[in-house]
């Protein structure tokens, strides 16, 4: 797979060759991350970011790559603070805006419009997210901390066992995630949801036709206990027709501190994409596990910002150049990493 002057619109433009390079480069950019080093090398280059559906921090963290390889944010934060609104196409807001940018990111609610919009975008457009579809650049964050997770324990993704609980349809990370980790080899996938949430058709008989092992239950305990990794997730209720649909499925699978001492193997690495939804109703990941270690959210977190600079750097060709454009970091900085 080449990177440079490309659009990243699915995981499944991507075989295990083009996921070692985007984790090697990331590797590079950590001690940037990490603030033990800063460099320019983006300087002058401009990231249009447009995000038409709530985000934190994949808007956030897409913009802090960009800022810590030198470049500039420009935010479009809102639908209706865009001519979309004024009944403009995807194809002019893309004309214009590539025009104004050297690379753009963007979340929108419509499957598929990140690629609609990239077929008239004059620029490198990498999908933040599009509607139920797929969420590309979370999937490689989640991959680069599932390996670095079982690297400590002295595993590798070939033959894990995870654990994906909650809102499997609407679920764009666990869509990606699946795709992802089907390029390993015998993964045990335990799919946990509601039969109306379930993982759809289409990327379970994917799964199976790559050979993986594919179990799917409605019952939360007797199918963690022998997981490497937990990855929860929450009602994607913006997908419902109604609230009240929603509220149907919130506070079905309620993993905490408790269950995991109960039924999962000591050191079983629980992940979730983020939000968790911490209201009483739903709480799907409980605060009582923030102290324990093996809760790996905030590192998937950290990690997503040494994932999007690599993925800036390879498509704006400068992974080679990232180094000779180091500078020493002046400020202080709190010992966060
Ligand atoms: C996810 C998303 O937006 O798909 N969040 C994220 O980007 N980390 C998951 C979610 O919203 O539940």
């Amino acid at each position: 797979m080449k990177f440079v002057g490309k659009h990243i619109l699915s995981v499944s433009e991507f075989d295990r060759a083009a996921i070692e390079r985007v984790f090697a480069v990331a590797d590079q950019m950590e001690p940037y991350a990490q603030r033990k080093k800063a460099t320019r090398v983006l300087e002058g280059a401009i990231l249009g970011s447009m995000f038409f559906e709530p985000s934190t921090r994949t808007r956030v963290s897409f913009g802090c790559a960009f800022n810590l390889l030198g470049g500039e944010v420009r935010e479009t934060t809102e639908l209706k603070a865009t001519s979309i609104a004024k009944g403009e196409s995807f194809y002019d807001t893309a004309r214009v805006l590539s025009g104004y940018s050297d690379v753009i990111v963007m979340r929108h609610q419509i499957e598929g419009s990140v690629a609609e919009f990239s077929e008239a975008s004059r620029v490198p457009v990498i999908n933040g997210g599009d509607g139920a579809n797929e969420h590309p650049s979370q999937a490689l964050l989640d991959l680069y901390t599932i390996r670095k997770e079982l690297a400590a324990k002295n595993k590798s993704i070939d033959g894990l066992s995870i654990s994906l609980i909650g809102d499997l349809r609407f679920g764009r990370a666990v869509h990606s995630l699946c795709k992802l980790l089907s390029l390993f080899k015998h993964i045990q996938f335990n799919l946990i949801s509601p039969p109306e949430l379930s993982l759809p058709d289409e990327y379970i008989a994917a799964m199976r036709d790559a050979g993986h092992n594919v179990n799917q239950s409605t019952e939360l305990q007797p199918n963690i206990s022998s997981a490497d990794i937990l990855y929860v997730t929450r009602t994607q209720e913006e997908r419902f027709p109604n609230q009240e649909e929603a509220n149907k499925y919130k506070g079905l699978f309620r993993l905490n501190q408790a269950v995991y001492t109960q039924f999962c193997e000591p050191n079983t690495v629980i992940m979730h994409p983020l939000p968790r939804d911490s209201r009483e109703a739903a709480n799907e990941l409980d605060n009582d596990l923030n102290e324990n270690p093996n809760l790996a959210i905030f590192r998937q977190t950290d990690n997503g910002v040494t994932i999007r600079m690599a993925l800036f750097a390879l498509i704006l060709d400068v992974v080679d150049q990232v180094d000779a454009h180091a500078k020493p970091v002046n400020w202080y900085t709190a010992k966060r990493f």
